[in-house]
């Protein structure tokens, strides 16, 4: 950086006739103008340095207002970018350098100042500084990026971390329904002809099943990988909303033989609304199953669908094994499965399911528990209308 056609110095000086000699010295100069500032005081000189903008100090040690190198520290913290040449008696060299040692840039034996040594002191003073300024600033931007760098990578070895979870969780699920694979086609190849018939049909279901799990796994992970590379878009399409939920409660009755009372009560009009039945899907039947499953047989189950002004809500309210405050904080968390479910079979994928379809809706799932007594899952989704009745509702809005 260059420096400023009329250099600005601010001299704090109590000698007067010093003050006046310097100014002198410094008419002298003929390759570079400066112009001098006088201050008597310490506090003269922190008032002039809030209101004038200056290019560099002048500092005489003893003040009447402050001695030595306390004069220095209140200056710094006012204006710390700002150049500052200490001027000293012959007997004070010492306490000179020291304050070179604590951010001054020079400094100046008053007996030995001739106009090129002030001069020169001047600029290289302010050079130094700037030059000092451009360091800090190349420091502080490498600093920031060391430290950007290092959330980035712990960033991903968390990330590493996860992924070889989540594949070590997963080989071990796969792990379950193979076993039971091999186990019986074994069965059913070494020891066939001492079954009786309806134990090889078991192995043969207990094969169908496994395969079926699988399929099921594979079908949710990747479910799960597609809404993480944000690929889980809503799409919405005008369905028979009533006929969709009693589905899905039908086919889970089927495969659970009636072993719970669900009750299904819908709240409002529900006409002319679009939605996007994939995800409703994994939704419902995920809330769904789970309420059944960790409830006794011949339990409860409320659901409740209500039509908000601007929000579906959807309430699942089981009379179950409930939740611990604990586990509530990581049940949306792939794979997680609280403590309490003693042989309940699963993978821990289904809310991790329900809370990427719930966010690809842009709505929010909530969930309200207590050990032993419930557990009521809420999932407020976004009402999606025709194009044609919002536009009609506005109009009803301005009109009234
Ligand atoms: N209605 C509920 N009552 C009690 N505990 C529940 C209920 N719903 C979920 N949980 C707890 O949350 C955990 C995670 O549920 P999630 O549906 O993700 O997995 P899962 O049911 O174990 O397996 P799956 O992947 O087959 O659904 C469950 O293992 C269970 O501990
Ligand atoms: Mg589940």
């Amino acid at each position: 950086m260059a420096l400023s056609s009329v250099i600005k110095v601010l001299l704090i000086e109590d000698n007067l006739a010093e003050a006046r000699l310097l100014n002198e010295v410094l008419k002298g100069a003929t390759r570079q103008e400066f112009q001098l500032i006088h201050a008597k005081r310490l506090q003269d000189a922190l008032s002039k340095l809030e209101d004038q903008i200056f290019d560099i100090i002048l500092l005489d040690l003893t003040l009447p207002d402050s001695q030595g190198l306390d004069s220095l520290s209140p200056i710094i913290v006012k204006t710390p970018h700002l150049p500052i040449v200490v001027l000293t008696n012959m007997n004070d060299e010492e306490l000179a350098l020291e304050a070179v040692r604590k951010g001054a840039q020079d400094y100046l034996v008053k007996r030995h100042i001739t106009l090129d040594t002030l001069v020169r002191s001047i600029c290289y003073g302010i050079e130094r500084k700037q030059m000092e300024e451009r360091l800090r600033e190349a420091n502080q931007a490498l600093e920031k990026r060391v430290e950007e760098r290092t959330i980035q990578l712990l960033k991903a070895q968390e990330l590493n971390q996860l992924k070889s979870e989540f594949v070590s969780m997963l080989s071990h699920d796969f792990r379950n329904p193979l076993n039971t694979i091999l186990l019986s086609s074994g069965l059913l190849e070494d020891s066939r002809d001492q079954l009786t018939k309806e134990q090889q049909v078991y192995y043969f279901q207990m094969i169908r099943q496994a395969v079926q799990d699988m399929n099921q796994l594979l079908s949710e992970v990747l479910l799960l990988g597609k809404a993480d590379a944000g690929k889980l878009k809503a799409n919405f399409e005008p369905i028979d909303i009533k006929g969709f939920c009693q589905q899905i409660i039908a086919s889970l009755n089927l495969s659970l033989e009636n072993s719970h009372q669900i009750n299904l009560e819908f709240q409002g009009n529900f006409d002319e609304e679009l939605w996007d039945s994939k995800l409703l899907w994994h939704i419902l039947h995920n809330l769904l199953n789970n309420a059944i499953k960790y409830s006794p047989k011949g339990g409860k189950i409320d659901v409740k669908i209500i039509q908000e002004e601007n929000a579906t809500v959807f309430k699942i309210k089981d009379q179950g094994i409930g939740i611990s405050e604990t586990a509530q904080k990581h049940l949306f968390e792939p794979f997680y499965r609280a403590d309490n479910i003693s042989n309940i079979s699963g993978t821990g994928l289904g809310l991790a399911i329900v809370r990427k379809c719930v966010e690809a809706y842009k709505g929010n799932v909530l969930v309200e528990s207590q050990l032993g007594q419930g557990t009521t899952f809420t999932v407020i989704l976004p009402r999606q209308q025709p194009l044609t009745i919002k536009i009609e509702k506005s109009r009803e809005q301005l009109s009234s």
